[in-house]
């Protein structure tokens, strides 16, 4: 419990209107985007909102002086529970930090506030002709330090990389309520160890990510969205693996199977051809239209080659921000094709990509079940998605049974369990198959200096670093 000297405290800090204890607030910071059941256990004790660094600090100090465990927020769109505020304490909401601080067109960076939206980030830098490619399928609400904390990916990761391959520098608050300044506009920097790295996809655990400076790059000139239907899954994957191994990149692949499909014909209630069973989303960019119309037709070559049955060009940009929009709204029209969905975020090198499919596809088999695919074809980074009924004992058997196959598979195939999602409460189980041993124990060594106290984001990762009752 936080005692009422503690709450005053905070409320000194933020002001009483950023902090919030209702039951009803309470409830609505307990949960995000990922399929962790609601348990009043979950519910945080207070929500805490700041607006400065500074009032991030001052409220890490009482945090550790008293040792309240405080769970980082941003929009909450993570998908592995990486806001649930899994032992009470504070819900830390970065949500009213909404500065983009400054847009450094000489050396084409941005410094940003954690709350920032990235679709907000990206328009501002857009409008100076500066590109910041990592688009989480959220991007629309998702924020910059939920981005970073997560290291998220996104669809431009094909061509473009993830988060990691943008942040320059970072501003993080420690657990003790240190602020850490890390990095720089300076594009090489070996001075220490790279903690820029270490703090990007540490899901909160070791640090408050307040502020960011990310690299830019120019926005390409042109864009092009294709869309190719197939009728079996495995034609797409093979156009997609013909078109890397000939040196074409896309900006982005995204591949989805006949369960999205009917996903989406089932929300615009269209009907979905027979001999449909696949269809490929393609963003090609370049310098001209001369540049764009050499790709497109180089790739129909190819998905001709593969099979392909239809092969349309977007015609305008609202037909390309249409098909984009299904795209990034698939997750929750799959989702409600049945009672309960298991989302996954497996990640395997690109040439495995059609293998790991097939696997898929024979685990579903196997138990009957079930499962949609869909994902970042281009670089190998797949979400099967099990439709099922978990109400049903012998069905969550089969369930539970098939993730633990589907994981093995991607780890056989060099891969691994979460390639943008990270593993907060969701994929914990699987940590120590996918680490090692000595992997984790590094992880471990890390956490225990940066967090003695285990304050921060308490739970999440590997269990066991939960503060213990008797210690708060
Ligand atoms: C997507 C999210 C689920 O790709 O990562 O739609
Ligand atoms: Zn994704």
């Amino acid at each position: 419990m936080i005692a009422d000297k503690i709450k005053l405290k905070i409320r000194g800090i933020v002001g009483e209107g950023n902090v919030l204890d209702s039951e009803l607030d309470r409830f609505v910071y307990s949960y995000d985007s990922s399929f962790v059941p609601l348990l009043p256990a979950n519910n945080p004790e207070l929500v805490v909102r700041p607006l400065t660094t500074e009032e991030v600090s001052r409220v890490m100090a009482v945090a550790c002086e008293e040792g309240i465990p405080v769970t980082p927020r941003g929009a909450a769109s993570g998908r592995t529970g990486g806001s649930v505020p899994l032992q009470g304490g504070i819900s830390l909401a970065l949500d009213r930090m909404t500065q983009i601080v400054e847009l450094d067109e000489k050396n084409m960076m941005v410094t940003a506030e954690a709350g920032v939206r990235t679709f907000d980030l990206y328009n501002h830098c857009a409008a100076r002709g500066l590109f910041y490619p990592p688009d989480p399928a959220s991007w629309k609400f998702s924020t910059i330090g939920g981005n970073v904390a997560e290291n998220a990916g996104g669809m431009r990761a094909v061509k473009y990389g993830v988060t990691s391959d943008y942040v320059m520098g970072l501003e993080v608050v420690l657990a003790d309520g240190a602020i850490l300044q890390t990095g720089g506009k300076a594009i090489k920097n070996v001075t220490g160890y790279d903690l820029k790295g270490l703090f990007t996809g540490s899901e909160g655990t070791l640090g408050i990510i307040t502020r960011a400076l990310l690299r830019l790059i120019p926005m390409p000139k042109r864009r092009g969205t294709l869309q190719i239907m197939f009728g079996a899954l495995d034609e797409g994957c093979a156009t997609v693996y013909q078109l890397l191994q000939a040196g074409i990149l896309p900006a982005a692949a995204e591949i989805m199977d006949r369960f999205c499909l009917e996903a989406v014909a089932r929300r615009q209630r269209t009907d979905l051809a027979e001999n449909t069973g696949a269809c490929l989303i393609i963003e090609i960019d370049g310098e001209d239209d001369g540049d764009i119309s050499t790709q497109t037709k180089r790739i129909e070559t190819h998905a001709r080659d593969c099979g392909a049955t239809s092969f349309q060009a977007a015609g305008s940009a609202e037909e390309s921000d249409g098909l984009w929009a299904i795209r990034r709204g698939l997750s929750s029209a799959v989702a409600a094709l049945a009672p309960d969905r298991i989302g996954e975020d497996i990640s395997v090198p690109r040439d495995a990509f059609p293998e790991v499919v097939r696997r898929i596809g024979i685990i579903a088999e196997k138990y009957g079940l079930a499962i949609a695919v869909y994902g970042h074809a281009g670089d190998g980074n797949l979400h099967p998605s099990i439709l099922c009924d978990l109400g049903n004992p012998e069905e969550a058997k089969k369930v539970h049974q098939a993730v633990d196959e589907i994981f093995a598979a991607a780890l056989a195939l060099g891969g691994t369990l979460s390639g943008e999602h990270g593993i907060g409460i969701t994929k914990r189980p699987y940590i120590a198959q996918a680490l090692g041993e000595t992997g984790l124990k590094t992880m471990k060594a890390i956490k225990q200096a940066l967090d003695p106290k285990g304050i921060l984001n308490p739970g999440k990762i590997w269990r066991g670093n939960e503060i213990h009752a008797q210690d708060r």
